[in-house]
């Protein structure tokens, strides 16, 4: 590897700005250069120019993937399109970096993770909202013990509304209603809990939106070695939405409204704290109480991409692997499976 990584960006998309964010961490970190951008669409190559003077642009992936100079490419495309355009990448010798959704089921990450591994490249999962101010702060509590043993994780998001939002919303492109935020959630959840889990229930209903083939809630069971249990939920049918986290442990409770969470990457590559997360602890078997807010940290985007290049560089462990991802991917497709079956399922490649 040179002393400089050499990047590319697939997908400048107009819907969240997000081709930007992945050019704005990439030209904030030090051993990352931003050689360019690649995109179908002219409208949005032209805009990449405009916001980043002097780079290079592609109107095909398969024009970028040719040049030889280019060491990485980040892969921010719809859904439907990241295995093939991961695994064509990987097997021109470039590593890569897939935005979440990772892609539409398990074969396909399947695939990714094997073309990696014939390639001897880095398959790495954009799973960035680890470093949302919110869940470092929740992450830690948990971790220094602050709420004892966890048992139960509810986490839930969605109101009532029409879900209606391009690509997302359509089944075979963007995967259904558990790809949009659940990538996020589900990553959280296994990062928080860190063991195997021994299966998914899953609950999905379609009754409202008709003109949409994605459902309107879905809601997965997932159920650890240890006993413990998160009910991960999103809804476009939920009139009464309960709080975005909550979470029970054997002397305490963590509850966070949500409000401090992100709500866009617009011109930022990091952000200083915002909001914070209530923690309840219990002592004296219940007869003591208190109830303290705590402070949130900062959202550190830009750390995954330092330790990509420290990765990449000097051998560090990846930041999210394809294996991370995989296991977000699998909990989706079992799920969906439990809510045809009626029945807890297991989750493929949890036992290695
Ligand atoms: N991590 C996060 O917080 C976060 C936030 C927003 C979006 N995302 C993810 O980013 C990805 C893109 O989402 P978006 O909202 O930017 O979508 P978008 O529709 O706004 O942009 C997608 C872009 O990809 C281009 N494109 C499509 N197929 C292509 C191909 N074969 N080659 C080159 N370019 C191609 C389109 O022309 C478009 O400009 C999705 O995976 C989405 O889930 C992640």
């Amino acid at each position: 590897m040179p002393d400089t990584i050499r990047c590319a960006v697939i997908g400048y998309g107009p819907m969240h700005n997000f081709g930007w964010a992945h050019c704005a961490w990439i030209d904030h970190t030090p051993e990352l250069e931003l050689v360019g951008v690649c995109d179908i669409d002219s409208e949005r190559t032209e805009a990449a120019k405009a916001d980043w003077p002097g780079i290079e642009t592609w109107s095909s992936t398969e024009d970028l993937l040719a040049r030889d100079d280019i060491h990485l490419v980040s892969i921010v495309t719809p859904h439907f399109t990241h295995c093939r355009i991961a695994v064509e990448a990987l097997q021109a010798g470039k590593h890569v970096v897939v935005e979440k959704a990772m892609c539409l089921n398990v074969a396909e990450a399947t695939a990714m993770i094997e073309a990696a591994g014939a390639a001897g490249r880095t398959l790495a999962v954009h799973h960035n909202r680890r470093h949302d101010g919110n869940f470092r702060r929740i992450k830690q509590l948990v971790d220094d013990g602050e709420i004892g043993e966890v048992f139960q994780i509810d986490l839930q998001a969605g109101g009532y509304g029409d879900p209606e939002h391009g690509w997302y919303t359509q089944k075979a492109r963007g995967g259904g209603a558990f790809y949009f935020w659940g990538p996020h959630a589900v990553d959280w959840v296994l990062a928080l809990v860190g063991e195997k889990m021994t299966g998914v229930t899953g609950f999905f209903h379609k009754l409202v939106w008709d003109h949409l083939d994605i459902e309107d809630q879905v809601r997965a069971l997932i159920r650890f070695e240890s006993g413990c249990v998160a009910d991960v939920m999103f809804s476009h049918i939920n009139a009464a939405p309960r709080p975005l986290w909550r979470i029970l442990g054997t002397e305490g409770a963590i509850i966070d409204a949500g409000a401090g969470a992100t709500k866009g990457y617009e011109h930022v590559v990091s952000t200083p704290p915002q909001g914070s997360v209530k923690l309840i602890r219990v002592s004296d078997r219940g007869r003591k109480r208190e109830e303290i807010e705590v402070a949130n940290l900062g959202n550190d985007w830009d750390s995954y991409w330092q330790d990509l290049a420290d990765h990449l560089l000097r051998g560090a462990p990846v930041p999210v692997s394809g294996h991370d991802g995989r296991r977000t991917i699998a909990v989706f497709e079992t799920a969906e499976k439990s809510s045809r079956t009626g029945r807890t399922e297991p989750v493929p490649y949890e036992d290695g």
